[in-house]
């Protein structure tokens, strides 16, 4: 057998190093390796396999087979981000900081789907039976047909599935899981890699669903949902801020559907309630046409979504202004506050520059650009931008303006929702422009020039 060495693993990542260092050079995160254990191959040593090799049954790739159906979960915003449903034996993780509402989440997925008539197993490794039941109640699902079981170790649930058979086993959360094979703390990379493996082979061989509950770490000896993403079919991300009532679940990785699809919910006294129009709550409370505030009209996955983008730029005493983002990329905004100052000669230095994307959405789309261009530039002008009017475009490094994917659907959640003009990029106008009056803009100068006067 060969020699047993250690190795030093990414907890955010899981990177393998040879030795240990105090960044991890393939994710760029500080304090997040460990030593660990090696992952044991010994024949024999996984709770499902053979110990031998054996012959396969092959099978034709085109068969008449027809596609088992998707379950639908009774809930649409979840349906969506599945990609149209959940897909029998398929691996789902469910990634998100702790307490942002993930076990709720599941909890109430777990009811709904047993509603439309599955089976569903409901593991907690991290509460026992009588809390889980407590929340159950809370959310008024004391009578759902959800099977509980409160254990850690995965040879006694493996077992225990494999005589249920349900059609979707929920795990909450795999950090806590263990295997008895791996000599590591509940956890670890190997132990949390280990137990993801075993549990995905599971759903693989006995076609039931499983989906994983992954708690985000920041640091420290616990294992990243990341160190099990490339394992599983789909990988969902449940974000918000702590002091927002909204959450957003997002597709990062589908391969029964679209990635980057979204889904939102609401945070309430009664658990998470879905939001089907996002663009309202994204806007309301929203005050009047203020200096630094803009609509931006976007796509999350296959939906149209407004946001308002709001910038502040004040004098500052610093040598180094401050640059805060919260909700876009700070690259993006350094790169944007730079074309302004080489195309349009509008200089931000020595002033501070605050850009944050209202509600607790992030955006990551580069469509977002001339927007983002707007909100800075009403900010520093003071000069609001004109009222009911939404805004999209990409800005390229010679501030010229390109059309983006998808513009009569954002023109038409715009008209929607009650805007009566939008100012693009040059080529995004289709048919009527959804009956908006529109504006193109071919570079970033002549916006400058029509909406603000001669800069
Ligand atoms: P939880 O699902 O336990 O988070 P996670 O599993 O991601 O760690 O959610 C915890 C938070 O949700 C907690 O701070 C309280 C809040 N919450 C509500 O606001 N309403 C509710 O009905 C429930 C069950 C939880
Ligand atoms: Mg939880």
């Amino acid at each position: 057998m060969a020699k047993a060495v250690t190795v030093f693993t990414c907890t955010a990542c899981g990177a393998v190093h040879k030795k240990w260092a105090g960044q991890c050079d393939a994710c760029g995160e500080w304090n997040t390796i460990v030593e660990e254990a090696p992952l044991s191959s010994g024949p024999g040593k996984t709770a499902l396999g053979a110990a031998k090799g054996r012959g396969m049954a092959l099978s034709d790739l085109a068969s008449a087979e027809p596609e088992p159906p998707r379950r639908s979960s009774g809930l649409a915003e979840l349906d969506r981000v599945l990609g149209g449903g959940l897909v029998p034996a398929s691996a789902t993780l469910v990634g998100g900081d702790p307490g942002i509402g993930k076990s709720t989440l599941l909890l109430q997925a777990a009811a709904s789907f047993a509603a439309q008539g599955a089976k569903v197993v409901y593991i907690s490794g991290e509460e026992a039976t009588a809390q889980v039941r407590l929340r159950a109640n809370r959310l008024g699902l004391g009578e759902a047909r959800v099977k509980l079981a409160a254990e850690t170790g995965l040879r006694d649930i493996l077992t225990t599935l494999d005589a249920e058979r349900p059609d979707l086993a929920i795990i909450d959360s795999i950090q806590t899981i263990w295997l008895d094979t791996i000599e590591a703390a509940p956890g670890s990379v190997s132990q949390v890699r280990g137990a993801a493996q075993e549990l995905v082979t599971f759903a693989k061989r006995r076609g039931v669903a499983v989906m994983l509950v992954g708690h985000v770490t920041k640091e420290g000896q616990i294992a990243g949902p990341r160190v099990v993403e490339h394992m599983v079919d789909t990988v969902l991300y449940f974000e918000g801020e702590r002091g927002h009532q909204f959450r957003i679940l997002r597709s990062v990785k589908n391969r029964f559907g679209p990635a980057d699809e979204i889904g939102v919910f609401e945070m309430t006294g009664a658990g998470l309630a879905e939001v089907p129009n996002p663009s309202a709550l994204f806007l309301s409370g929203r005050d009047a046409p203020a200096p630094g505030s803009v609509v931006f009209a976007g796509i999350e996955g296959t939906r149209p979504v407004l946001v308002e983008i709001q910038a502040l730029v004040a004098p500052s005493s610093l040598s180094q202004p401050r640059r805060a983002v919260v909700g876009w990329d700070g690259g993006r905004l350094a790169m944007i506050l730079a074309v302004l100052e080489a195309r349009v000669g509008i200089t931000f230095q020595g002033f501070d520059v605050y850009l944050n994307i209202a509600g607790g959405m992030r955006i990551t789309e580069p469509a977002a650009d001339l927007a983002v261009a707007g909100a800075l530039l009403s900010a520093r002008e003071d000069a609001a931008l004109p009222p009911h009017c939404v805004l999209f475009g990409e800005l390229s490094l010679s501030g010229a303006l390109r059309p983006v994917t998808q513009a009569e659907n954002r023109l038409k959640e715009a008209r929607k929702l009650g805007f009566s003009s939008a100012i693009v990029a040059e080529g995004c106008k289709t048919g009527d422009g959804a009956g908006l009056d529109l504006q193109e803009m071919p570079d970033i100068a002549r916006f400058v020039g029509e909406v603000f006067g001669a800069a």
